[in-house]
């Protein structure tokens, strides 16, 4: 069986009433995609539970395929996918799949632990500025494998992974992964400096230990893999999906542009402790309860100033969602990007709404509107999307977000969850 995903081309939203009830959030995009990549480590079947419904992982359902998986939804659970590694794999992530995702170039590590050798297009995915790879390649060259690019494609070789010390220049969420991953087969130990501490790399860890591999310090700046020496020490697992923190986050803009009280379920708090902090600081209340986020929104909010930074600071993924809301907030809020370049392309889009903001190189200063006013804009990328969605909440008028299959690429139904909790918000 497919992943059969209704296509989406826009997302008509008119403002309405302030949110009211229960959402709950999918399983993390950022996580599932390395955990699906993961299985290509070892022989077996694996089930992977809460698992989101977007078009990224049928993109990453694809690129298994391509490498001799079967992927499919379990006929017997919801958002539970089943995936059966064989014996044998092909290497291989062909330019037709990897260049609709990014995050594709996650199965390098795998690939490469698993077979000494791998063939992996470069990537393409989200319109965000130049991404490139090299840590990847060079913590992969650290761990004994010689890597080229041939014709688009980065060719990498080891007849032996060794243990080895990485010192990451910065902690690169793909990089952390694409390094767990190797070295959880090298042999000897490995220890990764400066690495990413995201939940999705804890979860990822997580589930590398269950499937055989020794990895300590999850979530710490300082992981320590004693590899197995061999991929064929690594077994197949089940797993359960963290919730997705971005996704969350959407929830918390909507409720903070529309007001209202919503609780999250599937969220945690201390996912987004940094986030939490900041929507306090602009007058939100948002609190853990026991089976996820519970927040509040009283009205307007006050601005406050932002800066990205890797985990645990302020998630580059919510800062749509931050510009949105300091839109509408009342002052002015400085919002500095920290981590990728040109990911202000939706501040077009927003302007065209009526908001008032300047953009200078890693910069936007937002003077908040008291109301922004519903216009044709274009979904740049997954979040830019999502946060246009979420600014029609609080404009006057129709917004109609065009491009709308970025959306799906991340998003289960936004739509249809918004709506579910007083939004006049409907996908077409
Ligand atoms: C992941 C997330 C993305 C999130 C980002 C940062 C997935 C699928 N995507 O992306 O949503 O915004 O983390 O939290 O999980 N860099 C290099 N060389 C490298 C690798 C990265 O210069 O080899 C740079 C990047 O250009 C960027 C920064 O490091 O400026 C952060 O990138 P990274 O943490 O690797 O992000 P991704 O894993 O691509």
């Amino acid at each position: 069986m497919r992943v059969a995903i209704e296509p989406i081309k826009r997302i008509v939203v008119r403002p309405g009433p302030p949110l009211e009830g229960t959402v709950a959030v999918a399983g993390a995009k950022n996580s599932v995609l390395k955990l699906m990549a993961a299985t290509l480590l070892a022989e077996g079947s694996y089930r992977l539970r809460n698992v989101p419904r977007i078009t990224d992982v049928e993109s990453m359902a694809d690129l298994l395929r391509a490498a001799g998986c079967t992927v499919g939804w379990s006929p017997q659970a919801a958002s539970t996918l089943d995936i059966a590694v064989p014996a044998e794999i092909e290497p291989l992530a062909p330019y037709e799949i990897v260049e609709k995702f990014r995050a594709s170039v996650i199965v390098l590590g795998p690939m490469l632990a698993r077979c000494g050798e791998a063939r992996v297009a470069l990537p393409g995915g989200d319109d965000l500025g130049p991404r490139p790879i090299d840590m990847h390649v060079r913590g992969l060259s650290e761990l004994g494998a010689e890597l080229e690019v041939v014709h688009g494609n980065i060719v990498a070789r080891a007849s032996n992974l060794l243990g080895t010390r990485v010192l990451l220049e910065f902690p690169s969420v793909g990089a952390t992964e694409n390094l767990v991953m190797a070295a959880s087969a090298a042999k000897g130990t490995t220890v990764i400096d400066n690495a990413a501490r995201e939940p999705e790399i804890a979860d990822l860890c997580e589930m590398l230990n269950r499937m055989g591999a020794s990895i300590a310090g999850a979530g710490s700046p300082t992981l320590v893999i004693e590899g197995t020496g061999d991929a064929e020490a690594l077994h197949e697992t089940d797993h359960t999906v963290i919730g997705d923190r971005v996704e969350a986050a959407t929830y918390l803009a909507a409720v903070g542009v529309a007001g209202g009280e919503l609780t999250i379920v599937g969220a945690r708090r201390d996912h987004m402790a940094m986030l939490a902090q900041k929507l306090g600081e602009m007058g939100m209340r948002v609190s853990a309860g026991a089976d996820g986020v519970w927040a509040f929104s009283p009205g307007r909010l006050r601005s406050v100033d932002c800066s990205t930074l890797p985990y645990p600071g302020l998630a580059t993924d919510y800062k749509p969602f931050l510009v949105t809301m300091l839109a509408v907030a009342s002052g002015v809020g400085i919002v500095t990007e920290n981590l990728f370049a040109g990911r202000f392309r939706y501040v077009d889009e927003l302007r065209r709404m009526g908001a008032d903001i300047r953009t200078d190189a890693h910069h936007a200063v937002v003077r908040g509107v008291e109301r922004l006013s519903g216009a044709p804009v274009k979904a740049t990328d997954i979040r830019a999307g999502a946060a246009l969605a979420v600014a029609g909440l609080g404009a006057e008028g129709t917004t109609v977000v065009s491009d709308a299959h970025h959306v799906a690429r991340g998003y289960e139904d936004l739509a249809g969850k918004l709506a579910s909790v007083g939004a006049d918000i409907r996908a077409e």
